[in-house]
């Protein structure tokens, strides 16, 4: 199982960040469990350079564009210099602050090119009775992974977030039958997109109030290969119950 902690805005110290790393690589050489941290960007700069653990790092966006004239934008290349292995790309709250679904194909693209891992987020806003939210996954799906090669298609994790679910707590998360049902679709599309059996290797992962109270029974899920946790994985505590949880 991978755990993806997303620490988005919330770790705002060097040391908060220095603690969770520390947990991170005490729990990583006592559970199965690849860990795998995303932290604001100065933090994976100061954290990622000359890691040896076995703990890996992610970017939680990358730019839209190369390197240049872009004011505050951080590249692929950058976030793969300092360390990181993984890349989030197309997170709905960079969907909610303007990313296209062209945005995110162009920066699925530019995080393969440097040989970062991208995983790329897909997740509906609400579902409704006539399972128009399953077409709207397929689109998210097909419009970011068409432009790629079937090579780098194949290089691609997939985060399955939805973002009625997304900050609330475990009892407001989704159920592991659900989860299931989901997780199938979402390798159906997958098989119509990736060449061979390569799509059955693809990882997917669900992200969306992921707790200690409820992650064993979403990883009972049929195939799922890991979890993105937000609010559960920035306090030291929090995140070893849920990696114990698991374990
Ligand atoms: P959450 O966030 O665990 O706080 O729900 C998950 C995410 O947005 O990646």
């Amino acid at each position: 199982m991978i755990i993806l902690a997303n620490w988005k805005a919330y770790v705002e110290t060097a040391d908060q960040a220095k603690t969770l790393f520390a947990a991170a690589k005490r729990l990583a050489s006592r559970t199965k469990t690849r860990i795998v941290l995303a932290p604001p960007s100065p933090l994976l700069g100061m954290l990622a350079p000359g890691n040896k653990s076995s703990v890996s790092f992610c970017a939680q966006d990358v730019s839209q564009t190369l390197g240049g004239a872009y004011t505050g934008e951080t590249t692929a290349q950058l976030c793969a210099q300092m360390g990181a292995s993984y890349a989030l790309v197309g997170h709905s709250e960079r969907r909610a602050l303007g990313d296209s679904q062209a945005v995110v194909a162009e920066k699925l693209g530019h995080a393969v090119a440097q040989g970062l891992t991208p995983v790329l987020c897909v997740g509906e806003r609400e579902r409704d009775a006539s399972g128009a939210y399953l077409g709207f996954i397929r689109e998210q799906l097909t419009s970011a992974l068409e432009p790629l090669s079937p090579k780098e298609r194949s290089a691609v994790l997939v985060a399955y977030e939805p973002l009625w679910a997304i900050g609330k707590s475990a009892a407001e998360s989704i159920t592991p039958l659900d989860l299931s049902e989901m997780i199938l679709y979402i390798r159906k599309v997958l098989a119509e997109l990736l060449p061979g059996k390569s799509a059955g290797r693809t990882k997917v992962l669900y992200g969306g109030a992921v707790e200690a109270e409820n992650i064993r029974g979403l990883a009972g899920a049929a195939s799922v290969d890991g979890f993105l946790v937000g609010h559960a994985s920035v306090d030291a505590k929090t995140f070893s119950a849920l990696i114990r949880a698991l374990s």
